[in-house]
């Protein structure tokens, strides 16, 4: 069973506020009910209190911008503070250069802060990053960059076909020379457009053709095993158990992984393991030991 003292890493959801109208983002799912509640710090901090042997937080979420939580700063003292490391992921078009630049003097060697960059001209990156000024990213990162002496800011390029050839372009690689490091990455699988509360520029957002057969195959292949979990026996490979990790929401409610809360329809989770291990979420089907080992080997991402 789930116990806040074995947990090392957590992710939250510090709002569900976004500026930004990524159109494959799970904010836009129509199954999901993205309700605003924004918790005080001192509820936070109380809740990770209880979580005595943190060592790694997220400030990411499924659908939120981590920088749009009013009391950021402070949160971001007491981590630092409990010498917990951060991780933040941003679209980096939030505040102004003076508050990304308070930020770079509040974190430490341990943390780091993920720029997310879909193109190399502002008609290419907001063709995902709908509403998200390049420009104001690429200053907010300086601003941070200069103010924080470690290296922390990473550019996190979201690959799809539409962007693939722009990523060899010399403009990205002079903005992606300006960072400290480099993280590319893989868009994930663009669902039918049916699922989408507004499709707009879903035709646009798939994944590379390389990609696309390797994650339709592995969707497929997954699929197989879970409508024969009875008859098979089959082995899961979940990290949430593997890294004793959680996912906190906007209201402070628990759950195993981000993939479990979006897919879960946001059911309170019980906190127990073994159902994962048994395969009784059909949302898990990605982490069957097998579908797993076929992602890794591709080279795909789900997690
Ligand atoms: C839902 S976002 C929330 C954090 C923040 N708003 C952001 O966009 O960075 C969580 C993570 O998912 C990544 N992400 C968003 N859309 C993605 C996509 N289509 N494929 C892969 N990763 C994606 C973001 O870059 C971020 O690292
Ligand atoms: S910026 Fe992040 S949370 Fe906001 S819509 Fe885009 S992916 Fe979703
Ligand atoms: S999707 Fe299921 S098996 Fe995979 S990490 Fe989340 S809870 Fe674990």
């Amino acid at each position: 069973m789930f116990a806040k003292e074995t947990i090392n890493r957590l992710e939250i959801d510090l709002t569900a506020s976004c500026n930004a109208r990524c159109p494959i983002c799970a904010r836009n799912y129509n199954y999901l009910q993205v309700k605003y509640n924004e918790r005080p710090f001192e509820h936070i901090k109380a809740q990770l209190d209880e979580f005595i042997n943190l060592k790694y937080i997220h400030l990411v979420g499924a659908f939120s911008e981590p920088t749009l939580y009013k009391q950021f700063f402070e949160l971001c003292h007491y981590l630092v503070d409990r010498k917990i490391a951060i991780e933040i992921c941003t679209n980096g078009d939030t505040h102004d250069i003076h508050w990304w630049s308070k930020l770079g003097t509040i974190l430490t060697e341990r943390d780091s802060v993920y720029f997310s960059v879909c193109g190399s001209t502002q008609e290419l990156h907001e063709t995902y990053r709908v509403g998200c000024s390049l420009e104001n990213l690429l200053n907010n990162a300086r601003a941070l960059r200069q103010a924080n002496p470690h290296g922390i800011d990473y550019i996190q390029h979201i690959e799809f076909e539409y962007n693939k050839k722009d990523l060899e372009s010399e403009r990205m690689k002079e903005i992606m020379a300006e960072f400290s490091h480099i993280n590319l990455t893989l868009t994930y699988f663009t669902r039918d457009k049916s699922i989408y509360r507004n499709p707009y520029n879903v035709d646009k957002l798939l994944v590379s053709d390389e990609y696309l057969v390797k994650y339709e195959a592995a969707d497929k292949f997954s699929r197989a095993k879970w409508e024969n979990k009875e008859i098979q026996k089959c082995e899961m490979d979940c990290q949430s158990i593997e890294d004793r990790s959680v996912h906190i929401d906007q209201f402070g409610k628990i759950y195993p992984c981000y993939i479990w809360l979006e897919e879960s329809h946001q059911s309170e989770w019980n906190g127990n393991y073994q159902d994962i291990k048994d395969f009784k979420y059909e949302c898990c089907r990605f982490c069957e030991k097998n579908t797993k080992k076929l992602l890794n080997m591709w080279g795909c991402e789900l997690l």
